[in-house]
């Protein structure tokens, strides 16, 4: 068992000890980039073309897009997913698309992409390859974050394939020095100075400058906190953890700098020819006394998926900053989506990283897996909010062998859980039938309403019922009939009585049906005769 430079009796400690404010601090904030207050629309590489893309095909799709009324009715980004950069980086090492499939380059089809009036997305995992075994993000972070940037990207999916755990292990530090970049080390702290919270703990090892270490750094269940770090002016500073070796074992410590900003140090396996090891990163300090936090929050894999998540959404953030700052322009922003297939639970994290979150494996045009998602997705209604979505991955309306029963409910579903409509199907032969589907205006405005309120299932059955509230005090019904041929029927007052759903009371509500476009009025009950696998929705505004 390591103990990682632990007293025996500690390390029991760390046995018992609750995830301290250490972990919070990274759950607690949350991500704003001023995109994506309404969920995403647009349409991706990825659901019929896989590893087949090229720019002609890219360029086909924008025309398609255009011809066809889908930007007029809101699908604004293009995405290209795996599969369109080459296998080799750059001399500068930098990701470029592939040498023979985008020969003018990625930046050259930007730009004649949002001539065209499209906002592009890019595609990479968090991890050392994509899941078609492509260079990826994971330690490229800033370089690959910027390179996008300056392309001109505003729309990001970060995908899970070949990710590696952040180690939950700590480095022992003896102390920490500051310097100026260029100077010397002007100032050094002893680990003395510190103090400690939780499992950390002073331990004496002699051979050392001072003769004490921290340990107990690991696991979000320690931390050191060294207050008063003086500087004589405020400005970037190089920050040095001087530590003692130890252990075959990579390390992980994040320095919180007054509450504020941070940075990470990633430390590999150590070999053991010397005693101790320096370790730099750039910090922000103010003038005067600066506080420094020193611990590692990583105690599960879902915190190191939700670091590295919020990481690259940091990076994303600062690069879209410095080219605004370069070019003299506006910011644009980049949607950050989040594809970790649901695995570490990150409706409960993703607000803090990024805009979007996969709640569930891959979608495939199949009915029974279709609703295996929809199943999965809608229970998760109190986590999707204004600029943090939940997503149930990208449409598959239109495509496979699904009826016309069955890509109206999928698309109606997913505009009922306020979902990013990312189409995925071949947009350049598209069927009339599959057009007016996901360009219903109605649905596309239940789906974008201002409040961002997902539905919530008020009824689970061979029928399921959805409701949400809407803006300009209206609401939206959606009956999903799972089975064969039925009525459907919901009482008023059952959502009025609903503490999510609020649908005002009133003597009589008027009804619009939104694929029929039919109204009436109803008074006590809403009642239709739905068809197998189809389904209806209905918006509803109390009569004054
Ligand atoms: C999967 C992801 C898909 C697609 C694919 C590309 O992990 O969920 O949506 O992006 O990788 O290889």
């Amino acid at each position: 068992m390591r103990r990682n430079g632990m007293c025996p009796l500690c390390y029991l400690k760390k046995l018992f000890t609750r995830r301290s404010d250490v972990t919070d601090v990274f759950y607690d904030k949350k991500y704003e980039n001023g995109a994506a207050l309404t969920p995403p629309m647009g349409w991706s590489s990825w659901n019929t073309f896989r590893n087949n893309i090229d720019d002609k095909l890219l360029l086909e799709t924008a025309q398609a897009m255009k011809d066809n009324g889908l930007i007029e009715a809101g699908y604004e980004y293009i995405n290209l997913d795996d599969c369109w950069h080459s296998s080799m980086r750059d001399e500068d090492g930098k990701l470029q698309g592939d040498l023979t499939r985008f020969p003018a380059g990625i930046p050259d089809l930007v730009k004649k992409l949002n001539a065209m009036g499209l906002k592009v997305g890019i595609y990479s995992s968090n991890g050392t390859f994509t899941c078609e075994d492509l260079p990826a993000g994971l330690h490229h972070e800033k370089t690959d974050a910027y390179t996008f940037a300056k392309w001109g990207v505003e729309y990001f999916k970060y995908d899970f394939c070949h990710n590696e755990r952040i180690s939950k292990y700590a480095p022992l530090v003896y102390s920490i020095s500051l310097a100026p970049a260029g100077e010397r080390d002007a100032l050094t702290v002893s680990c003395e100075d510190a103090l400690l919270y939780g499992t950390a703990k002073l331990m004496p090892d002699k051979r050392l400058p001072g003769g004490m270490y921290i340990s107990g750094l690991d696991g979000a269940s320690g931390k050191a906190v060294f207050k008063n770090v003086v500087v004589p002016k405020a400005g970037r500073y190089v920050l040095t953890i001087n530590i003692l070796k130890k252990g075959f074992y990579e390390k992980f410590l994040i320095a919180y700098v007054n509450g504020d900003n941070y940075c990470r140090f990633e430390i590999p396996s150590q070999k053991p020819f010397n005693l101790t090891a320096r370790y730099q990163a750039f910090v922000d300090l103010k003038e005067g006394a600066n506080t420094i936090s020193l611990f590692n929050p990583v105690a599960t894999r879902a915190d190191s998926a939700m670091i590295q998540y919020q990481y690259m959404g940091q990076m994303l953030k600062e690069a879209a900053q410095r080219v605004a700052e370069e070019e003299g322009r506006e910011v644009k922003p980049i949607v950050f989506s989040i594809c970790e297939w649901g695995v570490n639970k990150p409706w409960k994290w993703g607000a803090s990283a990024g805009n979007l979150w996969r709640t569930t494996m891959d979608i495939r045009p199949w009915w029974q897996w279709m609703k295996m998602i929809y199943e999965r997705n809608v229970k998760l209604y109190k986590y999707s909010q204004k600029g943090n979505w939940n997503d149930p991955d990208m449409l598959e309306v239109g495509n496979g062998s699904l009826t016309p029963e069955q890509n109206r409910s999928h698309f109606a579903l997913w505009c009922m859980m306020c979902s990013p409509l990312i189409l995925g199907n071949d947009l350049r032969v598209m069927k009339e039938d599959v057009l007016k589907i996901v360009t219903n205006k109605k649905l596309i405005a239940i789906d974008q309403d201002e409040l961002g309120i997902p539905a919530k299932r008020v009824k689970k059955g061979a029928a399921d019922i959805l409701a949400r509230p809407l803006s300009g005090g209206r609401w939206a019904v959606c009956f999903f009939n799972k089975g064969g041929r039925r009525e459907v029927s919901i009482d008023t007052e059952k959502l009025c009585a609903d503490g999510y759903v609020k649908l005002e009371r009133a003597k009589a509500y008027d009804c619009e049906e939104v694929w029929s476009g039919k109204r009436e009025k109803i008074t006590t009950s809403l009642k239709a005769q739905v068809e197998k696998n189809d389904c209806k929705v209905f918006i509803l505004a109390p009569q004054k």
